[in-house]
């Protein structure tokens, strides 16, 4: 039986940090499917079918992993798609009170689903997409936090900007 783990977030963009992260998953489960989340809450710099495309381009079309874009509750889609597990990494200990929480309610939802936390790398602890994005605006050198494909779509998106 194949084993499916679903992984959300905006991933706007994805950087080095998600992909350790659903690149372990990878070890432990079959497949992994990226839900990129429609965020009506942030403003994203990439279209939802930019950040898929990205994705499966940073996995070189790898089978195993899949994405979408999805809109409502995760735990429902999840459920949809079959998967077993939610993957999410956990970058530090600020990270763990929210995800705990959100791993409850879930699981309140699907309580078939459960939830699998991942230490992120030591080293990209304090990466998030927002900061990438900053810094990548104002100048600063991303080019080891985000794969490569990504670091080039940064750069061609922040190029082609008024
Ligand atoms: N490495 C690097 N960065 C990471 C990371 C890692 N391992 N894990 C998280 N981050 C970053 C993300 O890039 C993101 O950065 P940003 O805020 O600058 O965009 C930030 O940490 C927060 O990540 P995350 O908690 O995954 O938020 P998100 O907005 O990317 O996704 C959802 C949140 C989609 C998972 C959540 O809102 C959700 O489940 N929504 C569906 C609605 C729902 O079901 N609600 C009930 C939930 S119980």
């Amino acid at each position: 039986m194949s084993r499916l783990a679903l992984c959300a977030g905006s991933f706007d963009p994805l950087t080095n940090g998600h992909v350790a992260i659903i690149g372990r998953g990878l070890r432990l489960f079959d497949r992994i499917h990226i839900a990129v989340s429609v965020n009506i809450r942030k403003t994203s710099l990439f279209t939802l079918d930019e950040r898929i495309a990205m994705v499966l381009e940073a996995f070189d079309h790898d089978p195993r992993v899949t994405a979408s874009s999805f809109e409502g509750l995760l735990a429902k889609y999840a459920s949809d798609l079959g998967a077993v597990a939610i993957l999410r990494g956990l970058r530090g200990p600020s990270d763990f009170e929210y995800e705990l929480q959100m791993a409850h309610m879930n699981r309140h939802l699907t309580p078939e689903l459960d939830t699998v936390f991942l230490p992120g790398e030591a080293a990209g602890s304090y990466i998030s997409s927002s900061l990438v994005k900053e810094v990548a605006t104002l100048g600063g050198d991303v080019s080891e936090l985000v794969p490569t494909n990504v670091y080039a779509a940064l750069r061609a998106k922040l190029a082609a900007r008024p």
